[in-house]
């Protein structure tokens, strides 16, 4: 891999696509996983790895249960962290910014493209609920599989988040952990200034 120094004149935008298309090159699974940091009611922040799928001039989206945990933290507090890892290229993303809701549209568009047992396994599964055992979860997906025998509808409580990023920062390892970071942090006109950190 060539490395060049990371610049803080660059579009933070352009850098993160081409980073993306690099590791969805590079690394064996999941490119697209972030860990995705909530803020609880407790003010304790909770982590778990989501996937991203879009990347565009809105931001970072992600689907998920509206009435999961995660789901409901971004509901009542829509604020929120991304970290990506890329192992085989020695890369980190991260990004904070203020979330919200993709468009019903965006949703169904998504969802139609899922393969049916996900679809039905929308339906079936109460994220984040305790679960007794897994035949009751067996049982639901049984309910729904039979509820919908052809086109299966998107579930109201499933959709997409965008978060909109606020700030995102590069960072490259270099050798003996020097390594190189910049952190561009978006303007209030919406213009992005990068500045490099001490790593
Ligand atoms: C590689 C990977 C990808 C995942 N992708 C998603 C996802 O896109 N959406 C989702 O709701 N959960 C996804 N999960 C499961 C979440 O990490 C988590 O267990 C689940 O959403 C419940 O989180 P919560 O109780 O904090 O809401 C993924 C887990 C892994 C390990």
């Amino acid at each position: 891999m060539t490395l060049a120094w990371l610049d803080p004149a660059a579009v933070p935008e352009t850098l993160f696509a081409a980073w993306l298309e690099a590791a969805v090159a590079a690394e064996i699974n999941d490119p697209n996983a972030m860990s995705l940091a909530t803020v609880g009611e407790d003010g304790i922040p909770n982590i778990r790895i989501v996937l991203l799928k879009g990347f565009d001039q809105d931001g970072f989206s992600f689907f998920t249960n509206y009435e999961s945990r995660k789901g409901q933290e971004l509901l009542n507090q829509p604020r929120a962290g991304l970290c990506f890892h890329w192992k085989s290229l020695r890369r980190q993303v991260r990004a904070t910014g203020t979330v919200e809701r993709v468009s019903a549209a965006a949703s169904d568009a998504y969802f139609a493209t899922r393969p049916r047992r996900s679809q039905i396994g929308a339906w079936a599964s109460i994220q984040s609920s305790p679960l007794a055992d897994r035949a009751e979860f067996e049982k639901r997906l049984a309910e729904f599989n039979a509820r919908y025998p052809d086109t299966v509808p998107r579930p109201p409580h499933w959709g997409g988040f965008v978060l909109r990023p606020k700030t995102i920062e590069f960072w490259q390892e270099l050798e003996f952990r020097l390594h190189d970071r910049v952190l561009f942090k978006r303007d209030a006109d919406g213009s992005w200034y990068g500045e490099r950190l001490y790593p």
